[in-house]
């Protein structure tokens, strides 16, 4: 197999490993206090969720009936490469992120805050958890699952972080100590399972924190310059017990296992070869545990997707869907593009998506966005400013910040405008491809990343079907 070809965006990938380096940089090295093993999630398994701990085909659901107090339906598995999937990402929940939520880390009174890592190191614990507990429970609502079924999509991608996987020691042969992060998520998440179920739609449970971080993004948990899963067999062993883990115990309820969010594949080339031997493993692990009919997830970890031909296809695999991300505001390569060039990029992207659908597996754009700036305050990281107006120092600035993101009403009609036509281009290209899912549902007070406020304003159509732009691609 020749996954592991030269990618054709070496020079993003340089500029990827650069950013990384200089958001890395700008974060003080914590010293690690010695803690006592982390508390256990209060009954993480409650007994009212269906299908706990068992296998069975699709995630069980009443196709777009009820409003979660019919628990009785079946959802019909779905059939990828046939619908589109259309869906939304419910990023900043059980994966915190400071320019999802930034008023949760300014709740700490601690600016060294940045991530769930330093949370647990520097905040007191019962006081975190308690902060955690009340937005676990607020963020996001069964409401949010019955929104999400009325703006005509399918799918949901919910980010887990491993410290709130409830392992035990009979199911691995590593720690199961998370310290310091503070677990207690994973009951919030068989909740979210079943108001999936109970609204129709589809869940894609995507593993986005690993031990030792897998890209030191604050996303993966850890915010640092120095992330080490990707060079210690031992954290990537630990992470296949707990994908086997998750397979055994929610197998049965989601339609899709994401083995891993974002791999560093660009920190180096042994890290390529680590993650394509974790898929590969990681692969194993779900089928054997959760059946044929579970779809299985993984990533283009920043090499492109040309790297990945002929991987995990059939005969060999089935079931595995590509995950690509695709974002225009990292690097100032593109953080340049006119209006024009960005749809013109995106448009770019056509050819090559349908043909790896065509040749290889199920692609999916797992992530995306309607944003064209990196303005959303600490979306480089808490404290950390943006490229674009030069708070964060590239040598180049495009502009001020002021208008592009925040709240939507100080927006200019033709800023709202491209980004319906952004909108429209990137579900085209993808469509072109086995779908989409946004980044994200919501935000604090980002409008710009936000599908909720999309809807909303009218840059995102209630019916995700319908077009002003039909031949933007064309
Ligand atoms: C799972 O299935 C097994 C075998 O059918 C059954 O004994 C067990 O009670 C089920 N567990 C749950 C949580 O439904
Ligand atoms: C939920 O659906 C049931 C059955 O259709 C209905 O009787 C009930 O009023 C609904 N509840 C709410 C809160 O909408
Ligand atoms: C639950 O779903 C079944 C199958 O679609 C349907 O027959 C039944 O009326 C629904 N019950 C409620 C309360 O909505
Ligand atoms: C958080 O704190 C920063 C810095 O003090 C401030 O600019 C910002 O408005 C605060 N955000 C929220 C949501 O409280
Ligand atoms: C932060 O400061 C406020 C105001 O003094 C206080 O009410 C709150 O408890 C503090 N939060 C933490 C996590 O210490
Ligand atoms: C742990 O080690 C024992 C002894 O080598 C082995 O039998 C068992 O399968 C291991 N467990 C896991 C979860 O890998
Ligand atoms: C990662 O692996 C190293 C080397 O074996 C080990 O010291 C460290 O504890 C592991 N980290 C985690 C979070 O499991
Ligand atoms: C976008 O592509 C079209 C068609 O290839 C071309 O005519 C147009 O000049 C391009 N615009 C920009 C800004 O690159
Ligand atoms: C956004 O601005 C509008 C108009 O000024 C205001 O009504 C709304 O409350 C603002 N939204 C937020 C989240 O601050």
């Amino acid at each position: 197999m020749s996954f592991l070809r030269l990618p054709a965006t070496l020079t993003l990938l340089f500029l990827l490993a650069s950013t990384l380096a200089s958001v890395g940089a700008q974060q003080c090295r914590l010293v690690r206090p010695s803690q006592d093993l982390a508390p256990s999630p209060d009954n993480p398994f409650p007994s009212s969720v269906p299908g706990s701990g068992n296998v069975t085909s699709g995630s069980g659901s009443g196709s777009g009936s009820g409003n979660g107090t019919n628990t009785t339906t079946t959802l019909q598995p779905f059939e990828y490469g046939q619908a589109p999937v259309r869906g939304v990402n419910i990023g900043g929940w059980l994966v915190l992120e400071p320019w999802i939520t930034p008023s949760f880390f300014n709740a700490t009174n601690n600016t060294n805050v940045v991530d769930e890592y330093t949370l647990g190191q520097l905040v007191d614990r019962d006081v975190a958890l308690q902060m955690l507990q009340n937005h676990w429970e607020t963020w996001i609502t069964e409401q949010d699952f019955v929104d999400i079924a009325a703006a005509g999509l399918n799918h949901v991608r919910i980010p887990v972080g491993y410290w709130s996987v409830p392992i035990t020691s009979a199911d691995t042969n590593y720690t199961t100590s998370v310290d310091p992060y503070i677990p207690g998520a994973w009951p919030y998440l068989l909740k979210a399972l079943n108001w999936a179920k109970a609204n129709g739609i589809h869940v894609i449970l995507d593993l986005h924190g690993a031990p030792g971080s897998q890209n030191g993004f604050d996303n993966s948990g850890q915010r640092t310059s120095n992330p080490v899963w990707g060079v210690n067999p031992a954290n990537v062993s630990r992470t296949l017990d707990i994908i086997t883990f998750m397979a055994k115990e929610v197998g049965g309820l989601v339609d899709v296992i994401e083995l891993l969010n974002e791999p560093a594949g660009f920190d180096g080339s042994n890290w390529a070869s680590v993650i394509s031997g974790y898929w590969q493993d990681g692969y194993q692990a779900v089928r054997a545990t959760a059946g044929n009919s579970i779809k299985i997830m993984i990533e283009d970890a920043f090499l492109g997707i040309t790297s990945w031909e002929n991987f995990l296809t059939a005969p060999n695999a089935q079931g595995v869907i590509m995950d690509t991300h695709q974002y225009q505001v990292f690097n100032n390569d593109q953080l340049g593009y006119s209006e024009d060039e960005h749809i013109n990029f995106t448009c770019t992207l056509k050819d090559g998506y349908s043909s790896y659908v065509d040749n290889n597996i199920w692609m999916v754009m797992g992530e995306w966005t309607t944003a064209m700036t990196d303005c959303a305050t600490w979306l480089n990281g808490r404290n950390v400013g943006a490229r674009w107006d030069g708070s964060i120092n590239t040598g180049q600035a495009f502009g001020s910040c002021e208008g592009y993101t925040g709240n939507s009403s100080t927006w200019s009609s033709s800023y709202k405008t491209f980004m319906r036509m952004f909108w429209e281009a990137q579900v085209d290209v993808s469509e072109a491809a086995s779908g989409w899912m946004y980044w994200c549902w919501k935000t604090e007070s980002a409008d710009d990343w936000s599908y909720q406020k999309g809807l909303e304003g009218g840059w995102i159509p209630q019916d995700p079907s319908d077009r002003m732009y039909p031949s933007i691609c064309d």
